[in-house]
Order: C-alpha cells, then sequence, then structure tokens
C-alpha cells in the first residue's frame, strides 16, 4: 500500500512540475498577426527605430521563430548567426556569392541553401538542401528594407556591430515594385504552393522532397476530405495531425483570396 501512495505523490509532484515548468518556460508559439501594409518613412528612422522594425519582423510576419526556437530545434538558434558567419564564408561547404558577415545574412534569408547548416538539410540530400524558405518571396515576401531590418537585428542579437546600413533610394524602389506584384492572385494550383510556401514544410508531389515539418501530403486526397483540406488552412490549429507540432501559419485565411484556397482545395483532394 506505501508503494501505492508514493507512486501517486510521485504522479502528482511530476504532473505540477510540467504544468509550472510549460507554463514558465516553453515559450509560446505566437502565430504571426496578419500582415499590415506599412508605411515606411524611411528618411525619419533612426537605426533604434530599424532595429525595433527587425525584430517586430522577426517575431511576426517573418515567422523566424516558428523554426527557429529552442524547442522545436528543427533549425540553429540565430543568438549566434552573426558571429559564425565568417567561419561559415571559409566552410569549403559554403556555395554562395557573400563576402562580409552583413551579405551572408542576408544570402541566408534569400538563398538558404547557399550554406546549409551541419544536421539541418533536408533528408536525404546530405545537408546540401536547406528547408527553411526563401522569405523574400511566398506567403512571407519581405521587402528589401524588411529583409536588412532583419539582418540588423540578427547582429543586435549576437551583440556585434551592427554594419547593415538603412536603406534609402533604390531599395525603396524595389520595395514600391514588389508592393505590386504581390497583389497578383495565383491561377494555377503550382503557383498557390510557390506563392505560400508550402513545400517549405510539406512534401507536396511523389517526387517531390519531404522538408518533414509537416505531413507528407503527396497523397492527402486519399485521406482526406475538401471540407477537412480547407479547414487545415484556414484554422490549422483546429486539428492537429497526429505526431505533428502546431507551427502551420493561422495566416492563409487572411493572405489568401477565395480562389487561391479553392484551387489549393481541389488539387490536394485529387492527391491519391
Ligand atoms: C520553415 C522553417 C524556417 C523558417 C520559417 C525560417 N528559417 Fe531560418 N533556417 C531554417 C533551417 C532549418 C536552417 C538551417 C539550414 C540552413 O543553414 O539553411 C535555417 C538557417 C538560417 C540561417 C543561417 C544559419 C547559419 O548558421 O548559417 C539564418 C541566418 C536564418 N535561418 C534566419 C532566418 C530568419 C531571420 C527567418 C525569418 C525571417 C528564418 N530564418 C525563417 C528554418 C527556417
Ligand atoms: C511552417 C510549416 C508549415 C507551412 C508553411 C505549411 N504547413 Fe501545413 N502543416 C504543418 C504542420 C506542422 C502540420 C501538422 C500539425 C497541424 O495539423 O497543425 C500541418 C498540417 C497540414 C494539413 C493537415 C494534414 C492532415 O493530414 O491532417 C494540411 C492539409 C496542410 N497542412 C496544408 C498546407 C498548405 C496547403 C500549406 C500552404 C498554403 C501549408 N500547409 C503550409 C506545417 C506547415
Amino acid at each position: 500500500m506505501g508503494n501505492f501512495i508514493k507512486v501517486v505523490v510521485f504522479s502528482l509532484v511530476v504532473i505540477w512540475l510540467y504544468v509550472v515548468f510549460s507554463a514558465n518556460y516553453i515559450p509560446p508559439i505566437t502565430p504571426a498577426p496578419p500582415p499590415k501594409e506599412e508605411v515606411l518613412d524611411l528618411s525619419e528612422m533612426t537605426m533604434d527605430d530599424f532595429l525595433a522594425l527587425g525584430e517586430k519582423i522577426y517575431d511576426g510576419k517573418g515567422t523566424c521563430t516558428l523554426c527557429h526556437n529552442p524547442v522545436m530545434k528543427r533549425a540553429p538558434l540565430l543568438e549566434r548567426t552573426a558571429v559564425v558567419a565568417k567561419e561559415r564564408l571559409k566552410d569549403p561547404r559554403y556555395r554562395g556569392k557573400a563576402k562580409t558577415v552583413k551579405e551572408y545574412l542576408y544570402e541566408s534569408l534569400v538563398d538558404p541553401s547557399a550554406y546549409v547548416a551541419k544536421g539541418y538539410g533536408v533528408t536525404g540530400t546530405n545537408d546540401t538542401v536547406s528547408p527553411m524558405p526563401d522569405v523574400s518571396k511566398g506567403a512571407i515576401g519581405l521587402n528589401e528594407v524588411e529583409l536588412w531590418a532583419v539582418v540588423a537585428y540578427m547582429q543586435k542579437l549576437a551583440g556585434v556591430d551592427i554594419t547593415v546600413e538603412i536603406p534609402r533610394g533604390e531599395a525603396v524602389a524595389a520595395t514600391e515594385e514588389k508592393k505590386e506584384e504581390k497583389e497578383e492572385p495565383a491561377r494555377t494550383p503550382q503557383a498557390v504552393l510557390e506563392k505560400y510556401g508550402c513545400s517549405a514544410c510539406h512534401k507536396m508531389t511523389e517526387e517531390g522532397m519531404d522538408p518533414g515539418l509537416g505531413p507528407d501530403l503527396s497523397k492527402i486526397g486519399a485521406k482526406r476530405d475538401k471540407e477537412y483540406l480547407r479547414r487545415a488552412i484556414v484554422d490549422p490549429n483546429a486539428e492537429i495531425t497526429e505526431g505533428f507540432s502546431p507551427m502551420m501559419p493561422d495566416t492563409y485565411k487572411d493572405q489568401m483570396t477565395a480562389g487561391e484556397l479553392e484551387l489549393l482545395v481541389e488539387y490536394m483532394a485529387g492527391q491519391k
């Protein structure tokens, strides 16, 4: 009998510790807020404003912390990346064009496979293909100014000198162009998948690679009906697929047109 009580008390202590631990130490994964077109007045922006912008994108719209966080272990932590960047540039496995730390960080955002951190590559590619999406494209779609703000913020995180300059002139013009091209709705299922970066997390076709972050969707139509698929996109946290963490962005409902959503649902329902 004594043992039974001990087991009960022990279990309660474990449960209590878990509750306290999870409430205090596991950082909540906050979904990115729907993207708002911000008016950036760069002429008046100070370095502090610029860093604050970088931090906001990093935690929000950039969805960086979805993967780069200490819980998921799906991606390296970025606190020291601006420090180790110098070594990355000398690594024989480095295939990019960057010469400086800030260029390396920028390139990591738009061409993640230029250097793939050891052990983090897409399964089966021997660390030559990064599972990270190009964050200047698709649903994240950071513009030139936002990309540099995130780079500056990563330098701040690492406590190194901030060598990024606040972009003016040309970069701002590129930002304006980008805004226009983003408004065009996608017209084919493939274009929708690309625009919203689904294959950064999901294997979408039989031949496609499996990034392993979300369930394999190459035969999803055999398992799920259209209603389920629609809900899985507009409200991903309604049901969490067994064996996976709830890390799918829940912002698609605000970003997709109804037509894009239906193209996707039709397409996935036909994948058998
Ligand atoms: C879907 C998951 C995912 C998202 C979202 C993501 N990353 Fe990554 N990132 C990774 C993985 C995995 C790696 C490691 C593989 C590699 O080196 O490319 C990586 C690598 C990096 C690197 C290079 C690290 C190194 O050690 O050289 C940087 C810098 C980086 N990410 C920054 C960001 C920033 C900033 C954001 C947000 C704008 C972001 N990432 C969003 C998954 C992600
Ligand atoms: C950052 C990674 C990520 C991105 C990007 C992402 N997903 Fe997911 N998705 C997940 C994860 C993780 C799950 C499983 C957990 C859950 O159900 O929320 C999931 C679940 C799903 C499911 C349910 C599968 C099942 O069998 O229950 C569907 C359907 C789906 N995603 C479609 C999409 C589509 C379409 C896109 C692009 C518009 C997309 N996902 C983008 C990570 C992602």
